[in-house]
């Protein structure tokens, strides 16, 4: 048979339908920590001796999440016997087992590469056969012990998915009210986090934050009539890293109208009964962290001056993350940051005798505890840890972590994947992966992209990697202090990854601050950013001899240039740089042609705010980023340490057009990198000895004890670049 021109016209057109012209690909970036969190929610009970609230000497702590993934911010469901008939499932757990102790939690969870809300039915029974004092054993019967249902679906937008982060969930009766992310702001640095209900039965989806606001740590009240948020009103988020500074709000759950700012300065509301609300915010005077109460007029209009607040928990220590049960007047249970302590714990707050009772210290002293939850009865409070081990202790681990988790990202031609470790680069044919493990001292290692061959090819400490586009095997890389003063000791290294000895030739020598280093597509010259003149600019070297072999000086300012990335045919240089506000820690990503000529901005996120990190695609047609673009999305001390939680991986077309947020979390992304190979969208797990939990507390909780302990002193200012 033969093919006529007009037949193979055709086929040609049938095979441009079919790959759309556009070649997969994939990107991969950094999660400040998160690949090393190991969260589930666990379940203490609270026995209440005459007046005081203590909990149980024999620690019955329990489980009730699954270990799959991360499980965190739990809840107990209000009226929550009726689930079963909701969502039509047998409740099979009933008649089966007497002596049994059953749960019910609602959570969020990131498994499948998505943040969900899930609701889980968990049966623990007694074994009489262990009858060790103070031990029970907490038996999970196989998979009937279980009933694990996902109470949000994943949506579809053009061919790809919608994803978000979600927060906060509670279950009250009918409707699940929580935190998403999938709604754009529309406007630049304003937070995407809004709060919706869902009814569980029906799928009915409601926004109850008004279009163009923010709120955070939604809390129904025990009638369900009523839900508190904070909420930044229509000032928005300036920057904060620490505390928000948020306002508080309450509104009709059904549907969000009525709102009224009941408190000014507070956060993470909760109830005990529907004019009673305790809060936390740091105190203005003492500055300490801590929960505060507030009463709403029984009658007449509620508004911020009708509103009684008092302080309830002392100054001497961080309190927040408050959490009640309804109608429980005797006690609230907290987080806490102690003087002389590391980790964060959960204790009950006794109302009457304003005493603090432990509970998670004497179960497991050395983890973090996080966001306490109550059960409607008082009877239980629930948190979540990091199962695995403690925090902060090196070389105590095992098993595996994922060495690229995959995530869903709305953008179908692109797989995306959360690196362990920092500055990811893909070598020219996508095969393989450079990064910094930063759990190793910033070492640098090379892998395959399956997560096999894995290989340390640099011992010391680094930032940034690059694989030249011709000399095959030879990573570039900075080597020295990241985040440091212009006159810092940081210079610029190749280094052959397939030579067995692994040398390396230094290409820059006078150790000012040499680093980003950044091949030309012809791997003849290496774009990179200096201090040399007191300022960091960029500066053009000869890929092989280094500065010695030529150096031309791309940009001139008192300011900083930097992460610089040159486009696949030579054209253009993307970098980022504050120009416009020097030193005022702002950054937008600009774009110069390697003569010097054609200097324009690309991106900028709002007024004073940040994006970082350009990488062009393997097509040049567009650049991933990362930004603070869309805000931040939860309260940063319901999280562990991020210096930048509002960092977001984010594409754009190279005229800076058609942005796209890819991520969706309350945690650091950054550093991202974009690859010619499409990487199949699954996970890719390693081995490893290290351990899981190797995370730190909100280094802003820190208290510095030489100073007295009158006042609390901030360790670190958080953010910085
Ligand atoms: C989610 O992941 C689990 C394994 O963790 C897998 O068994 C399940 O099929 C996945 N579900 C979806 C919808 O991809
Ligand atoms: C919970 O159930 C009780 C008794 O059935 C009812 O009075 C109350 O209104 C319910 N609360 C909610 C939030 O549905
Ligand atoms: C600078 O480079 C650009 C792109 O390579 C080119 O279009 C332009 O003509 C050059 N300008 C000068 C003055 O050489």
């Amino acid at each position: 048979m033969k093919y006529s021109p007009t037949s193979v016209f055709l086929l040609l057109l049938l095979f441009m339908n079919f790959c759309n012209c556009s070649l997969k690909s994939s990107i991969v970036f950094t999660t400040l920590g998160r690949s090393r969190y190991k969260f589930d929610i666990y379940t203490l009970p609270i026995t209440t001796t005459q007046s005081s609230p203590s909990i149980s000497q024999h620690h019955h702590e329990l489980k009730l999440t699954d270990g799959v993934s991360v499980n965190f911010n739990g809840h107990f469901p209000t009226n929550s016997t009726s689930i079963f008939s909701l969502l039509k499932k047998p409740n099979f757990f009933e008649s089966s087992f007497s002596s049994s102790e059953k749960f019910e939690v609602i959570y969020v969870s990131e498994r499948n590469g998505t943040s969900s809300v899930f609701f889980d039915s968990v049966l623990f029974a007694d074994d009489d056969s262990v009858n060790r004092p103070g031990y029970r054993s907490a038996l999970e019967i196989g998979v009937s012990g279980r009933v694990q249902i996902p109470l949000l679906g994943v949506g579809s937008e053009n061919g790809g998915v919608t994803v978000s982060m979600k927060d906060r969930p509670s279950l009250v009766g009918e409707v699940l009210v929580y935190v998403s992310t999938h709604e754009n702001s529309g406007v630049p640095r304003t937070s995407w986090a809004a709060v919706y209900s869902t009814h569980v039965l029906t799928g009915l989806t409601r926004r109850l934050t008004p279009v163009g606001m923010a709120d955070f740590s939604p809390a129904v009240s025990p009638s369900g009539i009523f839900t508190a948020v904070a909420s930044y009103g229509e000032e928005g988020w300036g920057g904060d890293v620490e505390e928000l500074g948020t306002d508080i709000y309450v509104f009709l759950t059904r549907d969000g109208s009525d709102r009224v700012k009941v408190v000014e300065h507070g956060g993470w509301p909760c109830w005990v009964d529907d004019r009673t609300i305790y809060f936390h915010r740091r105190d203005g005077s003492d500055g300490w962290w801590s929960v505060y109460k507030a009463s709403l007029p029984r009658v007449g209009r509620v508004t911020t001056e009708s509103v009684l607040v008092e302080r309830v928990t002392p100054p001497g220590l961080h309190v927040f993350t408050p959490a009640t049960s309804p109608g429980n007047v005797e006690f609230i249970a907290v987080a806490t940051r102690r003087p002389g302590s590391n980790y964060r714990h959960i204790e009950l707050f006794d109302l009457k005798n304003k005493q603090f009772k432990e509970v998670t210290r004497p179960v497991s002293p050395h983890n973090h505890h996080f966001n306490p939850f109550m059960s409607p009865d008082g009877t239980r409070v629930g948190y979540h840890k990091c199962t695995g081990g403690d925090n902060g202790e090196k070389g105590k681990g095992g098993g595996q972590i994922l060495l690229l988790e995959n995530l869903k990202n709305p953008v179908a031609d692109v797989s995306i994947f959360r690196i362990d470790g920092s500055f990811p680069s893909f070598s020219p044919t996508g095969d393989r992966i450079a990064y910094l493990a930063d759990l190793d001292d910033g070492f640098l290692y090379v892998v395959d992209h399956d997560g096999s061959n894995k290989k340390l090819v640099h011992k010391g400490m680094a930032f940034t990697t690059a694989w030249d586009p011709v000399r095959k095997g030879v990573v570039y890389t900075s080597v020295g202090p990241n985040f440091a003063s212009e006159s810092s000791k940081v210079d610029i290294i190749a280094i052959n990854v397939d030579d067995d000895d692994l040398s390396y030739k230094k290409l820059t020598h006078g150790g000012e601050n040499n680093a980003f280093p950044e091949p030309s597509p012809d791997g003849k010259w290496v774009v990179f950013r200096s201090g040399r003149s007191g300022h960091k600019n960029l500066y053009i070297m000869d890929a092989e001899e280094g500065e010695t072999g030529g150096i031309q000086r791309l940009t001139e300012g008192p300011w900083s240039d930097t992460m610089c990335d040159w486009s696949p045919n030579g054209e253009w240089i993307a970098f980022a740089s504050d120009r416009d506000n020097p030193g005022g820690g702002s950054f937008e990503v600009f774009m110069i042609h390697p003569n010097g000529t054609g200097l324009h901005k690309v991106i900028q996120s709002g007024l004073g705010g940040r994006a970082n990190h350009p990488w062009f695609s393997p097509d040049g047609k567009r650049i991933v980023f990362t930004s603070d673009y869309s805000g931040i999305s939860a309260e940063p001390i319901s999280n562990p340490h991020h210096y930048q939680p509002y960092g977001e991986i984010f594409i754009a077309n190279v005229d800076g057009s058609g942005i796209r947020r890819l991520t969706h979390n309350s945690f650091e992304d950054g550093t991202p990198t974009w690859g010619p190979m499409f990487l199949s969208p699954v996970d890719v797990a390693q081995p490893t000895k290290e351990a899981k939990c190797l995370f730190e507390d909100c280094h802003w909780l820190n208290i510095k004890k030489k100073l007295g302990l009158k006042t609390a002193v901030d360790a670190s200012t958080g953010a910085q670049c």
